[in-house]
């Protein structure tokens, strides 16, 4: 894996955002654009960014009927973003129709992935909560996992915690995405299913969701690096080891 790390760029505005991509100095990571940035700046953003060639993930977490879901993504399909999202519980027909409104938008190489459960939920949660409690959280998980990959995506959303299962039912090369990561000294915020790049990296994680603990942070490009060698460590053993 190349660069393992996307940053998420949860600022109110283009122009905080802008800032903080300065202070990588050439740099272009993989960025994420969530909700709250989209809605201050619309799909100009998007643009701006991808004329500087930064790789974006578009985390909008569509849920709404087959229809909507359909129009929706053959209308975000033509920004050319390298990811882009549904939640999985909208079911198989809306993942079916997001996949096929993304085709039609002619974006053949947009990653499209399903959010599992939001890292932010625990089992109280989900059974209290959402009423699910047929399942544990790790079920829950990979059975979402599964019919994302049945409806045609690329890979899901989820906690680290939960990679070894989806690869196992889901196959290797079903991307997984996975927030909620920190590193050992640093504050959890309103994460639940945390991990750190070293456990992340040792689950099989495909790429790294990190927001607060970089864009908060005073340095955060170093942050970005350290993250990275944290994560490299573990790979470049890996290949070390004759087991592997
Ligand atoms: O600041 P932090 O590293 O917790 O940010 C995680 C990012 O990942 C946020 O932008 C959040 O919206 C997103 N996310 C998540 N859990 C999911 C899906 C997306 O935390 N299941």
């Amino acid at each position: 894996m190349e660069n393992p790390v996307i940053v998420a760029l949860d600022f109110e505005n283009g122009k905080k955002a802008k800032e903080f991509l300065l202070s990588f100095e050439g740099v272009t990571p993989f960025v994420k654009v969530g909700m709250e940035l989209f809605y201050a700046e619309g799909i100009s953003f998007l643009s701006w960014l991808k004329e500087r060639k930064f790789p974006v993930f578009l985390d909008l977490k569509l849920h709404d009927i087959p229809t909507t879901v359909y129009k929706s993504m053959k209308v975000l399909g033509t920004v050319g973003v390298d990811m882009i999202n549904v939640h999985a519980s909208g079911g198989t027909n809306m993942m079916k129709a997001a996949k096929e409104g993304l085709l039609d938008s002619g974006a053949h190489q947009t990653k499209l992935i399903a959010v599992t459960q939001l890292t932010s939920t625990d089992e109280k949660m989900l059974s209290d909560e959402l009423l699910i409690q047929q399942s544990n959280l790790l079920e829950c998980v990979t059975h979402y996992a599964e019919l994302a990959k049945q409806a045609g995506l690329d890979g899901v959303v989820c906690s680290a915690h939960e990679v070894k299962s989806i690869k196992e039912t889901c196959g290797n090369s079903f991307l997984t995405v996975t927030p909620g990561i920190r590193l050992s000294n640093q504050q959890v915020h309103d994460q639940v299913r945390i991990s750190t790049p070293h456990d992340a990296a040792l689950k099989g994680v495909d790429y790294m969701v990190v927001g607060r603990s970089i864009t908060q942070s005073a340095n955060p490009a170093d942050v970005y690096g350290k993250i990275i060698n944290e994560w490299r460590e573990v790979h470049e053993n890996n290949n070390r080891s004759p087991i592997a």
